[in-house]
């Protein structure tokens, strides 16, 4: 490791200092791949010379999103795909199920990182896909291809031939729940983006998440449908999550959060059940769990409703994370309709983040928010009473500015009757 730093050391030219008002600035150059939902992830296309980490389970689709992106890049230009996992024969058979003409790809079937190094330089492509980075090995290295070392040095060298020769390399990356030590962790830090492909297997529904980007803003996410011939972006996910809520059932409230630049309407659904015995359980999939105690726990002072006998379940619907406390508000809500038994009817959305004395505390991008739930016909929508500036008006939409939790509490009472 230390011969390693010293020779990427020596290889440097000499340093030269600017003075940043004289630095030069253009924005990069990006691809742009035609798939929307993948371009958004990256900050608008990928950015010539950078060098991305794609992480996910394996099985999620990982092959399939990036063979679709360079068949789509390849009409423009030179792309080169490495697999060290799969025979050309498999990924032709898959390729013309999802690509069908757009096949102008070179496929390398190799997992020695040195011979793959002299194919770029022999072919010289502007994208190369590496088809998992925990396949490939180094000769210099004498531990076992997906040890960390392995893993770290093949990294090193792609790196550097990206930024040397301004090449867009992607690395496919498992995630091991296991032995996650080898795994896109390692990489983190050494990449412009890290990108993590996400879904319930069982289900067709996928995300694309930044959770590290250079070039663009984190949490951004794209939306995505696997079907029989490959991965179906899809534009709406507010519409396409909300297609799939069950109908007059209670515990379930919507909330708008913003993912990246775009705001989406989640599912947040609750359980709230008699304790059998002992201690009440807790749970929550999709949102902070401390967080849930806490809101818990507001709900129990500032309500005056004990839940100690109760046990709590929250989750979001779709595999969707929520990061921000803009959803507080919805998970009061659902709690209470759950508690209470009362639906909350389908076209009310609710947005807020709540303090602990009860109080609904303003969040940003409030017009965003309600925009998104006005343009899917909600007909009524609950926002905290901001102070500091006013907000759009609307038309068609129903906006209740509340300061304390105890409002909701109200909502549900009258819709009790
Ligand atoms: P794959 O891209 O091989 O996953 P990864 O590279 O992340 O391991 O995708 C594997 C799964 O996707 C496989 O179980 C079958 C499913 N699939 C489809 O449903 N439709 C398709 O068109 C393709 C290519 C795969
Ligand atoms: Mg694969």
């Amino acid at each position: 490791m230390i011969e390693d730093f010293k020779n990427i050391r020596n290889d440097r030219k000499i340093s030269q200092a600017y003075l940043l008002k004289e630095v030069n600035f253009s924005e990069e150059e990006r691809i742009k791949t035609g798939i929307e939902e993948f371009d958004r992830v990256l900050g608008s296309g990928i950015v010539k010379g950078s060098f991305v980490l794609i992480g996910g389970d394996p099985g999620i689709g990982k092959s399939t999103l990036l063979l679709q992106v360079a068949g789509k890049i390849s009409r423009d230009m030179k792309v080169l795909y490495v697999s060290g996992e799969e025979s050309a024969q498999q990924i032709k058979l898959r390729a013309d199920r999802i690509l069908k003409e757009n096949q102008e790809i070179y496929l390398l079937c190799e997992t020695n990182i040195e011979k793959i190094l002299d194919k770029i330089e022999e072919i010289e492509p502007n994208f190369v896909i590496i088809d998992s980075i925990q396949a490939m090995y180094t000769e210099e290295s004498v531990t076992i291809p997906g040890s960390v070392s392995q893993v770290r040095q093949t990294a090193q060298k792609l790196m550097e031939i990206a930024k040397q020769k301004g090449i867009s390399i992607f690395l496919i990356g498992h995630v091991t729940k296991e032995g996650a030590i080898a795994g896109p962790k390692v990489l983190e830090h050494m990449v412009d983006t890290v990108l993590y492909f996400e879904g319930d297997r069982t289900q067709s529904f996928r995300i694309l998440r930044a959770v590290k980007n250079r070039f663009g803003a984190t949490h951004e996410i794209g939306v995505f449908d696997m079907e029989e011939d490959g991965l179906v972006e899809i534009r709406n996910p507010s519409e396409f999550i909300l297609s799939h809520r069950p109908k007059d059932v209670s515990g379930t409230a919507v909330v708008c959060s913003i993912q990246g630049t775009r705001p989406i309407l989640m599912e947040v659904q609750s359980l709230i059940c008699k304790t059998t015995f002992g201690v009440p359980r807790r749970m929550a999939t999709g949102f902070d769990y401390n967080r849930f105690i806490l809101l818990l726990a507001v709900i129990e002072k500032r309500l005056g409703i004990n839940l100690s006998q109760f046990d709590a379940y929250v989750n979001v619907a779709g595999g969707m994370k929520i990061q921000e406390p803009a959803a507080d508000l919805g998970v009061i809500a659902s709690s209470l309709s759950g508690y209470f038994n009362v639906p909350i009817p389908a076209d009310v959305c609710f947005i807020g983040e709540v303090g602990l004395t009860g109080e609904v505390k303003g969040v940003s991008n409030i017009d965003k928010r309600v925009s998104e739930a006005q343009k899917m016909g909600f007909s009524q929508v609950f926002i905290p009473e901001m102070k500091t500036r006013e907000i759009k008006k609307f038309e068609n939409i129903k906006v209740n500015k509340i300061r304390d939790i105890k409002e909701i509490m109200d909502f549900l009472r009258g819709l009790e009757k």
